[in-house]
């Protein structure tokens, strides 16, 4: 079976799973979705009148989109908190929710808005949680860093507008904060955090300067990859009650089909993304595949690559999406490679490499090679670890530790298996993906 839970089980646990479930807010895409954004509420039962918040930061109010949604909301109030901070804290969230109930009281506004990157969507999705269900945010992180305790409540609706194509957080299940007493990231996981409707807007993502077009889909990008490599869902242990199947369930062949979709969209569509941000067709077709990869690797799971780049990120303060990309040759391509090479010689063939006369195991490799010269041609993607963040030999040894210790959620996704050691030969061989 080849999952760690098979061990630990009780034997009436270890039949395979046989159920899958695909969850996801409703979606509205397209240019100018923006401008459905008062029908989208209407559709969801928010009443004339009533009073919303607005949760975006300083950049996108300047932008004017802001502006753009305030206009959409003419029939309703809407507060706006332009407070949130990149990688939210502990405390940057606490802070929004604090807003809530300086202004609103325990209950909180009737409808939330988040609009923005990652950062800004998981403080909105967080926010509401927490209003709805009480307490603060650490009740929810699983124990030993929080209480480990269940949101039970969704909370009242909640409409998500990313302003970027990679990170998914507007249909995924999961908030992502820091600890910052503790160095390390942790998620909060439901079906209750997610948002009722996810508005997605090209339009919305032409202003996003080209590093950060080329590091969010390098995101994107692994969500698609990692959602396609990961274990399939009937490799897992059968749920024993549907409520606590986990939010990551592997993959399924409804995932695999937008892992497919997206891995095509993003590898074709991203240099003319970073280079001519005014594209907006191939904005479009990048917002299309973050979307895709998300709906695949944030149902099926996220796997080693991403466990890796959270403890890099929290240390070094390193944007996720090119945390990703210093780390998805050497942990994704290369190290997983291994678990299924038929798979990753399809995955190659998605990404447009010609595999003619290849076996799998060349066809992965050229797998590698290609993805890395994407990255070259980018520009604006540092050659590995040392380049990122300075990180050397000394630094490999306490990464291996922290993603080994906190990251079980995701490596038990993992499609081969991992340890300690191996993890920092990946950490070794992704500080320099090119010289
Ligand atoms: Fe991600």
């Amino acid at each position: 079976m080849g999952y760690e839970r098979s061990i630990s089980a009780p034997e009436h646990a270890q039949t395979p799973e046989t159920v899958w479930k695909l969850e996801m807010p409703r979606i509205r895409f397209g240019r100018d979705a923006v401008e459905e954004l008062d029908f989208q509420f209407e559709d969801l039962g928010v009443e004339p009148g009533s009073h919303g918040l607005l949760v975006t930061d300083e950049t996108l109010l300047g932008l004017g989109h802001a502006e753009r949604v305030r206009e959409q909301l003419g029939e309703y109030e809407l507060d706006v908190y332009d407070g949130v901070e990149r990688e939210p804290s502990i405390a940057a969230i606490e802070d929004c929710i604090s807003f809530v109930r300086d202004e609103r009281g325990e209950a909180g506004y009737d409808f939330y808005v988040g609009l923005g990157g990652g950062s800004c969507i998981d403080t909105a999705k967080t926010t509401r949680a927490v209003i709805a269900n009480g307490g603060q945010p650490l009740d929810y992180v699983a124990e030993p860093t929080g209480k480990g305790e269940s949101i039970t409540e969704s909370g009242p609706p909640l409409v998500l507008m990313p302003t970027t194509a990679g990170t998914g957080a507007e249909i995924s299940p999961v908030a992502i904060l820091s600890v910052e007493e503790k160095g390390i990231k942790e998620g909060i996981s439901s079906d209750h955090i997610r948002a009722d409707a996810a508005v997605l807007d090209p339009t919305l993502t032409t202003t996003l300067p080209p590093e950060q077009t080329a590091k969010t889909a390098m995101d994107a990008l692994g969500h698609a990859i990692e959602g396609y490599t990961t274990h399939s869902y009937d490799s897992l242990l059968r749920a024993e009650d549907p409520a606590t199947r986990p939010v990551y369930a592997g993959r399924t062949p409804v995932t695999e089909m937008f892992s497919e979709k997206a891995i095509h969209l993003l590898s074709s569509n991203v240099r003319r993304a970073v280079h001519n941000g005014d594209d907006l067709e191939a904005r479009e077709n990048m917002l299309q595949g973050a979307l895709m990869g998300a709906i695949s690797g944030l149902t099926a799971g996220a796997t080693l690559c991403h466990a890796m780049a959270y403890p890099v990120g929290n240390r070094y303060h390193t944007y996720h999406g090119e945390t990703i990309a210093a780390l998805t040759p050497a942990s994704t391509l290369g190290y997983n490679a291994a678990s299924d090479p038929e798979r990753f010689a399809d995955l190659a063939q998605l990404f447009g490499v010609d595999t003619t006369g290849l076996n799998t195991r060349e066809a992965a490799d050229a797998l590698k090679e290609e993805y890395i010269q994407l990255q070259r041609d980018l520009n604006v993607i540092p050659s590995g670890l040392a380049e990122l963040a300075g990180i050397d030999e000394d630094d490999i040894g306490w990464l291996a530790t922290q993603t080994v210790e906190t990251q079980q959620r995701l490596l038990r996704c993992n499609p081969r298996p991992v340890t300690e050691a191996d993890v920092e030969g990946i950490f070794r061989e992704a500080l320099y993906n090119w010289e």
